[in-house]
């Protein structure tokens, strides 16, 4: 395929992220949207509609149409869907997590890489503005601390929070501290069934620099936040507004006197400029470069196999 051709799309689950994914591309004019498969035909057909598309009867047919397609489909699904299309010659974006196996996940990385195909995962998070400059701050961190909660929702009950949610944390974690992993642990609770509904996870890397990640898709409160501990610095990003703010030379004063105790606290606070764009049109655009061979992929398939089983085995030690 020669540079700046447009690619030959096609998307595989319309649900909610599938959705979004059609709107993205659709807007995209590198990509022709060929056509969309959804296991609930009349939901396909009504899409189809409203983009002026086709609603194909199989995912095989679609597939076989196709340069390239999203899968976006239960998480349960991806490795059949993701398997056929690369066996077929077709470049994959699947929404994370790429699988639920890691022995299933190796064997898809491996099968792109013998193929020479683009294999790409839905770690929408790296193309946030705010985590793209995060590690242009960051470079000694002791503690990083992120929050990632939910109201609940009735989409995705194949799989509990952990390779729901918490995998985005655990994904720019450990690519932003860039270290050895020493050592991990998990807890977390199953109040709605058989799956973790919240979760946090430890993890400690060589040099010291500790992160405490916490998920939960049973609040109240909608949050997505990070904040790193440096020596000389504190960060806080706000994912939602693709903020980041930081604090230097923190102090804090009490004074007592006979009938009060005053307490202040004080900072000098920076906020970072950001280049603010729709970070799942920039995932895009950058699965169409690795196609075109102008980019290499941000997310190796090493990298993000290390993401997958540090989810498992938290998901292991918490339902067992
Ligand atoms: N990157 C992110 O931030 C993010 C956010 C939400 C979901 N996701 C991921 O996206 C995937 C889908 O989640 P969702 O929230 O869109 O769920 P959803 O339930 O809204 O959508 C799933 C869609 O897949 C369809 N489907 C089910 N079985 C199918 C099959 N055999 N063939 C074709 N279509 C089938 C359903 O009809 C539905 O339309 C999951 O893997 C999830 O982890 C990623």
């Amino acid at each position: 395929m020669s540079t700046n051709s447009k690619i030959k799309f096609g998307i595989i689950g319309v649900g909610h992220m599938g959705s979004y994914h059609l709107n993205v591309a659709a807007s995209l004019p590198t990509h022709e949207i060929v056509g969309i498969f959804d296991a609930r035909p009349e939901h396909a057909a009504e899409k189809a509609a409203l983009f002026n598309t086709r609603a194909f009867a199989s995912y095989q047919q679609l597939i076989d149409a196709c340069d390239a397609v999203t899968i976006a489909v239960p998480t349960v699904l991806h490795y059949e869907i993701a398997k056929y299309a690369l066996e077929k010659g077709v470049h994959v974006l699947v929404e994370k997590p790429i699988t639920f196996d890691l022995q299933q996940a190796e064997e898809l990385i491996a099968l792109a890489k013998q193929k020479s195909l683009v294999l790409q995962v839905g770690h929408v998070e790296r193309f946030n503005g705010a985590v793209m400059a995060l590690a242009k701050i960051v470079s000694d961190p002791l503690l990083i601390q992120t929050r990632r909660l939910h109201p609940q929702n009735n989409r995705i009950l194949d799989v509990g929070v952990v390779l729901d949610l918490l995998i985005h944390d655990i994904d720019i974690v450990i690519n932003l501290v860039n270290k050895p992993l020493l050592r991990h642990s998990a807890m977390g609770s199953c109040l709605t069934g058989k799956h973790e509904d919240i979760a946090v996870i430890e993890l400690q890397f060589e040099g010291g620099c500790i992160a405490t990640l916490t998920a939960s898709r049973l609040s109240q409160y909608k949050e997505r936040s990070l904040s790193v501990t440096q020596k000389h610095n504190f960060l806080i990003l706000n994912y939602g507004a693709q903020e980041i703010e930081i604090h230097r030379q923190g102090n804090s004063v009490t004074v007592t006197a006979p009938d009060e105790i005053k307490y202040s606290q004080e900072s000098v606070v920076e906020r970072v400029f950001i280049h603010k764009d729709n970070p799942l049109k920039s995932e895009h655009v950058h699965f169409y470069n690795c196609i075109m061979g102008t980019e290499k992929p941000l997310v190796s398939g090493e990298a993000d196999l290390k993401t997958l089983s540090i989810a498992l085995d938290s998901v292991k030690q918490i339902v067992g």
